[in-house]
């Protein structure tokens, strides 16, 4: 049972006219697994999930859900599956109770079956007690809880969320979290979300799908991935420069030991090398540059350090955020594309 997969997807396409949102890309996903799809925003994470949970039609490619293709038996699929996005309507007006009432009415659930199902998901999140309020006094938090239990209604043995924590506080992410993970340990779901959080990632998934550019560029666990970095020549320094100049960055980011430099903070810069001379040329190259090294650390990677290693640039480059990065061992690739 362990190891059976519950979803197939086979070289699943997503074109929009002439761009390819999400490109052939392939994966499992294991009975019970937490799975997640981490990448920056038009990845096609997205596009991915309403494609697995047939609200968008793949150009090319398909999947199979519990053994039902989604192209086409896509009524089967929908029996088993349940979605959160961003896009879910709550009316306002009706209480959280009628709310679930309303859409547990869209599914063939026998009227006792179906009392007895809100009120035990309602307490599964914690929101008995606001049963009559009206949703429109809820918080974000609490209508995303909401949205966890709408999908939840049909007892789905796969729950798809889309950036389930987006523009939550960081206690309503805890809970989101705890939420998820309860679920899946107390219910066997299997739960597929998408993120550009890594903490998400790092706290919640049994594997990560790291994509970009509509495609899987590393899929694995964690800690795989993390030694993807430390196990190779690969290291990440932490390097504190009391005269910090941008001349300085971009001298480092032309040493050929470096693979990329992002600014932590006004003095510090955390830098991906390789080789066994690096730390060497990269002091070297400071001092040249009279720099004053005021602290120097060797750091475990992160993911954001897997993340940058393979694609060449940060998780959260929206475009006013984007930090170019030099990046010579894996960046050639990636360059020239349409994002
Ligand atoms: N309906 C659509 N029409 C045209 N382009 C779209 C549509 N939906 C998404 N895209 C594009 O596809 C890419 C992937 O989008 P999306 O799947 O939403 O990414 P993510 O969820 O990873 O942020 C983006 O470049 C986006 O602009
Ligand atoms: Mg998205």
């Amino acid at each position: 049972m362990a190891n059976e997969s519950i979803i197939e997807v086979k070289n699943l396409t997503k074109m929009f006219n002439k761009f390819t949102a999400v490109d052939g890309i392939n994966f499992d996903v294991k009975k019970g697994e937490i799975f997640g799809l981490l990448g920056p925003n038009g990845a096609g994470k997205s596009t991915t999930l309403r494609m697995l949970s047939t609200l968008a039609r793949p150009t090319k490619g398909t999947a199979i859900i519990g053994g039902f293709d989604i192209t086409k038996n896509d009524n089967e699929v929908r029996k088993l599956i349940g979605i959160v996005s961003e896009k879910m309507i709550m009316y306002n007006r009706l209480t959280a109770k009628e709310n679930l009432w309303f859409f547990g009415s869209l599914f063939n659930i026998p009227k006792d079956v179906l009392t007895k199902r809100i009120d035990e998901l309602l307490e599964l999140v914690q929101l008995t007690k606001w049963k009559n309020a009206q949703v429109g006094t809820f918080s974000t938090g609490m209508r995303q809880r909401m949205n966890v239990v709408r999908a939840l209604l049909n007892l789905p043995q796969v729950l798809f969320l889309d950036e389930p924590t987006l523009g939550l506080d960081p206690q309503s992410s805890v809970e989101i979290r705890e939420f998820i993970k309860k679920l899946n340990r107390e219910n066997g779901t299997t739960v597929v979300i998408t993120t550009h959080m890594m903490v998400d990632a790092d706290l919640l998934c049994d594997r990560i799908a790291i994509v970009d550019h509509g495609r899987i560029v590393a899929l694995d666990t964690s800690a795989n991935l993390k030694k993807t970095i430390s196990g190779a020549d690969t290291t990440i320094i932490s390097l504190e420069i009391s005269n910090l100049s941008p001349e300085l960055i971009t001298a480092l980011r032309g040493l050929n030991c470096v693979d990329a430099v992002t600014q932590e903070n006004t003095l510090t810069l955390r830098i991906i090398v390789h080789g066994s001379e690096a730390f060497d040329s990269v002091i070297d190259k400071v001092r040249a540059m009279n720099g004053k090294i005021s602290s120097m650390q060797n750091l475990q990677p992160s993911l954001e350090d897997v993340f940058l290693h393979i694609t060449g640039h940060q998780v959260r480059d929206t475009a006013d955020q984007k930090i170019p990065q030099e990046h010579k061992r894996f960046g050639a690739s990636q360059q020239g594309r349409i994002r």
